[in-house]
């Protein structure tokens, strides 16, 4: 991957595309970074991106429903992608061909040939394009990740998610809503502690009896991956009673032992196999008290910032991010057609 860093000696310019929940997540984080600078703040919706600038006390500043015209009018260096999932394609390739970066929030797309398009786009603008996942950034994954990373070759990684949730209507309207939405953001941090990239998988997507979701609102999955690691996924968006955190609750299992997270604020635990000795990493202070809004916003700014002046790739960047998105659209696959399919981005 190459693309091109930015010399100019000023803070970097940057256009918040999409202005509802995490556009307005975001926004603040520009504003709060030294190196970076918010110029424009575009949404389908004029009315939405002119409130939303509003009410940072942002009356000036270039707002429309039209992305080419803010970009060709403030020369943004990148955008902010924080439109529905539907049209991250469309934002992102538009951008990148003008020559403008892009951090995006996740998914990447909807589908895998979405996201190929995207990459290509990338590549051929000589531009960085970014997906933040922000899970990474938690203090306590990282201390997770640093404590599995002492269990030697891993051979089991699992991890559940189950909430009791019905607080975004457009679940309903989804096939199935757990692997559609949520299911990234563990299959991404899966891929992160492991350091493993994803070979196969096999998953089964159902409604339990007692659902509220038209949808396939539970799954579980099993993945093969590199090393001959094998990562399983169960959850639900109807847990029926003890939930788990957000990031759900997580177990390693390699040739010196076996660490175990709860995916929330707790540090990780670890139990050295017979003989050896073994200790968990404490979760690190948080490097933005100042900054801090949303979990992980401020870091991945901070790395997508760096890697545009140093050309050093941010850790959502897209050659590797798209590894992420084809575990879903792959168990999608799976659970569609009842058939082990292979992970190929
Ligand atoms: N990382 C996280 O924890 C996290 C949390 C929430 C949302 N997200 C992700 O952020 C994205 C947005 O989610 P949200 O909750 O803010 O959604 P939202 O519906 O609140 O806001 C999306 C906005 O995008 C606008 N929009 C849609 N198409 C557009 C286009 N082509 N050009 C310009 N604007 C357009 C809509 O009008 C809307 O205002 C989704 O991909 C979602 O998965 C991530």
């Amino acid at each position: 991957m190459t693309f091109d860093t930015v010399a100019a000696d000023r803070p970097l310019r940057a256009v918040v595309v999409g202005a509802g929940f995490i556009g307005g997540q975001w926004a603040p984080e520009l504003l709060a970074h030294p190196g970076t600078e918010l110029v424009g703040w575009v949404d389908v919706a004029e009315d939405l991106a002119r409130a939303a600038a509003g009410k940072l006390g942002l009356d000036d500043l270039a707002v429309g429903s039209s992305l080419t015209a803010v970009l060709d009018g403030e020369e943004p260096d990148f955008i902010v992608n924080c439109t529905t999932p539907q049209a991250h394609h469309d934002v992102t390739v538009t951008a990148l061909r003008r020559g403008v970066a892009v951090l995006s929030e996740k998914p990447m797309a909807v589908t895998l040939d979405e996201a190929r398009s995207m990459v290509k786009a990338a590549d051929e603008a000589r531009r960085l394009f970014a997906v933040n996942q922000n899970r990474r950034f938690m203090p306590t994954l990282v201390a997770f990740r640093r404590t599995v990373a002492d269990l030697g070759p891993l051979g089991l990684l699992t991890s559940e998610f189950f909430m009791p949730y019905r607080g975004r209507p457009f679940l309903d309207t989804l096939e199935h809503p757990l692997l559609q939405d949520m299911a990234i953001h563990l299959f991404d941090a899966a891929r992160a502690v492991s350091g493993a990239d994803p070979i196969s998988v096999y998953c089964e997507s159902f409604r339990p009896a007692w659902t509220w979701y038209p949808g396939a609102c539970s799954a579980t999955a099993i993945f093969e991956m590199t090393g001959g690691l094998r990562y399983t996924f169960a959850g639900s968006w109807s847990a029926p009673g003890q939930p788990t955190s957000w990031t759900g609750s997580w177990r390693a299992a390699g040739t010196h032992g076996t660490a175990r997270w709860d995916g929330d604020g707790h540090p990780p635990t670890v139990e050295a196999a017979k003989g050896l000795v073994l200790r968990p990493y404490a979760p690190e202070g948080d490097p933005f008290p100042d900054r801090r809004r949303f979990t992980g916003l401020a870091e991945g700014l901070e790395e997508f910032v760096t890697g545009l002046r140093t050309g050093r790739p941010p850790q959502g960047e897209c050659h590797d991010n798209i590894r992420s998105l084809a575990m879903v659209t792959a168990a999608l696959e799976s659970a569609r057609t009842g058939a082990r399919v292979p992970i190929v981005t």
